[in-house]
């Protein structure tokens, strides 16, 4: 008796040592030009133990690789669909359509809905300022409506830039809404308390690093080694902690300092700015799982788990490069489901790698490289380049990025050798008027990766339980006409 509730007991406690019994989450976007067929991302997310996945949309054939898997999904309506939501029916439908077609047992296991993304950032000129609320409204609403709002909360995804310090306090505790959205802000976050929903923030230490030059490197990670930050007796020493309490702080301000708060976004990348590595990635994500594992939380929030999901999964070769070269670099794995570098998410720190992709399909190893002696007319090469890599993705060639050594003709080489992966090998794809030529020698180098690309039959999944529906039909319609 005695000895099976002292069992008892020991597997309770650990399972609260470990972060994964209260789940780590993760960014799975789609923006690719090859998007790994979402079964295979499904069992990636099994093979490593990851619980919690969010998507940027709700779409039929992700829905449909998740269902029955128990993953907790946060789905999403993306920005410039937040003005038709003002409309309750539109609303409705939306949910009929996207959330409570998959609640049943064996769908899927939908736990927040994402009402639009961070669609108060400065760079929208406030677009989306009148619409967001109502938007939000409405779906919460829908969704108890449907009868699922006990269990599925409507949230808004926000980029830390909906609140601040003072610059004459830049301090965590002086935090508070954003002036010109405060009122805004402070219905939103009552609406939030009252459906029991979470707060939702992006954090990104690295963007704090890359939009200033004077920032300290140190404060970016977790490891100490940089001047704390002093507020009130507290000593900060790192960005993601600081920023988190400014977000406490700007609650509190508006009476709701125990609001829940989740962290949507938080991450890494490794290409496309001189910050972006492989090896700051590792340091950070080494050093938050740890804290996250040892349930550390914050200065205003000690002692608690939080919620975070990674961005994120996948590096997506198609994201807009607006805010620059590294948003196409995000990925904890590379394109195709490889590792980058070391990462324990038992947060033990222990030198292993996240298990990897498996049974993906590449197309045949063959390059594109320039070809000086192709006939092609040389003094056209520029705009050749720049042909290439408007249609694929070069951000690897910048500054500070892991191809940036490579000499003229190997830059040439590698724009030419993308565009040629992304159409798929096809005729003439390796042409560019003479100057290049296909080669099954590997031009890789030591630090910059010539790639080849996901098969796209492959990638394509959705197509061939389709083309099986056909089938049976066309041999069904066969038997009834004999
Ligand atoms: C969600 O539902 C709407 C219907 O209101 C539909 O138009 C839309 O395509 C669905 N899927 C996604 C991914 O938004
Ligand atoms: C916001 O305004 C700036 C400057 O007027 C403009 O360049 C930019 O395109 C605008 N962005 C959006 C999303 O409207
Ligand atoms: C938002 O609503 C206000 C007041 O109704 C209006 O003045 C403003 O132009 C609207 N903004 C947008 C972006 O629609
Ligand atoms: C938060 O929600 C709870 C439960 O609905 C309610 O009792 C409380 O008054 C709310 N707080 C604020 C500040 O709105
Ligand atoms: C090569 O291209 C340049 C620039 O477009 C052009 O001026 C030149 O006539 C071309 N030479 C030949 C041999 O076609
Ligand atoms: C290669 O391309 C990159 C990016 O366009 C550029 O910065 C670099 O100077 C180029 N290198 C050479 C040798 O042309
Ligand atoms: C380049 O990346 C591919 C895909 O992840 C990998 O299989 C290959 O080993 C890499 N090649 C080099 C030379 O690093």
């Amino acid at each position: 008796m005695a000895g099976s509730r002292f069992l008892v007991v020991s597997v309770l406690v650990v399972g609260l040592c470990s972060a994964l019994a209260q789940g780590l989450g993760v960014n799975w976007g789609t923006m690719a030009s090859h998007p790994l067929p979402p079964k295979i991302v499904v069992q990636l997310l099994k093979d490593n133990g990851i619980d919690k996945v969010k998507i940027f949309d709700a779409d039929s054939s992700t829905m449909k690789a998740l269902a029955g898997s128990d993953i907790e999904v946060m789905v999403a309506i993306p920005n410039n669909m937040l003005r038709t939501m003002t409309d309750y029916g539109a609303a409705r439908d939306w949910v009929k359509t996207n959330v409570t077609r998959y609640h049943f047992e064996g769908g899927v296991n939908i736990k927040y809905v994402a009402v639009g993304n961070e669609p108060f950032l400065s760079s929208y000129n406030g677009s989306f300022l009148n619409v967001t609320f109502p938007a939000l409204k409405n779906i919460q609403n829908a969704l108890n409506d449907a009868g699922v709002g006990g269990s599925i909360k409507a949230t808004v995804p926000l980029n830390a830039d909906v609140y601040n310090s003072p610059e004459s306090n830049p301090v965590p505790s002086a935090g508070r809404f954003r002036t010109d959205i405060s009122d805004l802000m402070t219905e939103i976050v009552q609406f939030l308390n009252q459906s029991g929903a979470p707060f939702t923030v992006n954090i990104y230490p690295f963007l704090s690093l890359y939009g200033n030059p004077n920032f300290p490197v140190e404060f970016a990670f977790f490891d100490g080694g940089s001047d704390p930050v002093v507020d009130n007796g507290i000593q900060y020493t790192n960005v993601f902690d600081a920023n988190f309490d400014t977000l406490v702080s700007a609650l509190k301000g508006v009476g709701l300092g125990d609001l829940p708060i989740i962290v949507g976004e938080v991450g890494w990348p490794t290409d496309g700015d001189k910050n972006a590595k492989a090896s700051y990635a590792q340091r950070f994500y080494d050093g938050l799982l740890k804290r996250l594992v040892a349930n550390h939380g914050t200065p205003l929030r000690p002692n608690q788990y939080i919620e975070v999901y990674l961005f994120s999964l996948i590096d997506e070769d198609a994201k807009s490069i607006e805010p620059g070269n590294f948003e196409r670099h995000w990925g904890v794995l590379k394109y195709d489901g490889q590792p980058k570098y070391n990462m324990d998410l038992s947060g033990q720190g222990q030198a292993k790698t996240l298990v990897p992709t498996k049974d993906v399909e590449y197309l045949p190893k063959k390059w594109c490289v320039f070809d000086p002696n192709g006939g092609g007319n040389v003094s056209t090469l520029g705009d050749q380049i720049t042909f290439a890599c408007t249609w694929s993705d070069c951000t690897a060639l910048g500054y500070g990025s892991t191809c940036n050594g490579l000499d003229g003709n190997g830059n040439a080489s590698f724009a030419f050798n993308m565009y040629y992966q992304v159409q798929n090998h096809q005729e003439l794809s390796c042409n560019f008027q003479g100057l290049a030529t296909e080669t099954t020698q590997d031009p890789s180098t030591a630090g910059c990766n010539f790639t080849i690309q996901i098969a796209t039959s492959a990638a394509d999944a959705p197509m061939k339980p389709l083309l099986v529906v056909f089938m049976m039909y066309a041999y069904v319609m066969a038997l009834l006409l004999l």
